[in-house]
């Protein structure tokens, strides 16, 4: 056998493997992937909390610096958490992940994306220790960021 026929074919068994191990992946577990969302979001919630508390004079800036920090993290690591096939109710059963998230995946992009720009716009704010500026930069990213994504992506099934 030429050299050359052994190293095609020693690429296509190594293709081979790599397919195996991307479908044993995206069979992982699927409470795994909802845990993994739930605590991240959650995490963003928290974040978003400590910012508010400085606003609100009950927090010190750096606890609100960490909390921004972490949420131009998080907000970029949103994709990772919703990997196809984890559509569907969460752990409590009372919101649901739209299947519009993967049927319009650019869409749900855009949206995150929108996010990560608002989470850095806010970081820069809370570093600078201007109250009105962090303020409007929460705002936004409450509402036109995180609430914006969830009015069309996420399903509210049950109170
Ligand atoms: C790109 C879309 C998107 C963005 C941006 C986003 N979220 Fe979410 N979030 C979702 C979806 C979809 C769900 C529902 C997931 C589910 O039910 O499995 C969700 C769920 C949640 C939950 C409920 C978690 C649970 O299961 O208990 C919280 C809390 C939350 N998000 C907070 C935030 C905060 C705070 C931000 C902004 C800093 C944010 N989210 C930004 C899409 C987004």
């Amino acid at each position: 056998m030429k050299s050359s026929t052994k190293r095609s074919m020693l690429t296509a068994v190594m293709i081979c493997g790599l397919t195996a191990v991307s479908a044993v992946a995206l069979a992982q577990d699927k409470d795994a992937v909802l845990k993994n969302r739930e605590s991240l979001m959650k995490g963003q919630g928290k974040d978003l909390g400590s910012v508010k508390a400085y606003i609100d004079g009950k927090g010190d800036q750096a606890q609100a610096e960490a909390g921004a920090a972490n949420l131009t993290q998080s907000t970029r690591k949103i994709p990772d958490v919703f990997p196809p096939g984890s559509g569907g109710p969460n752990s409590d059963g009372k919101f649901a992940a739209k299947p519009v998230i993967w049927s319009d995946w650019n869409k749900f992009i855009d949206a995150q994306k929108n996010a990560v720009s608002k989470a850095d716009v806010l970081f820069t704010a809370v570093k600078s220790g201007n109250k009105t500026s962090i303020e409007t930069a929460f705002g936004d990213l409450g509402k036109n960021g995180c609430g914006a994504c969830h009015e069309t992506f996420r399903e509210k099934l049950k109170d």
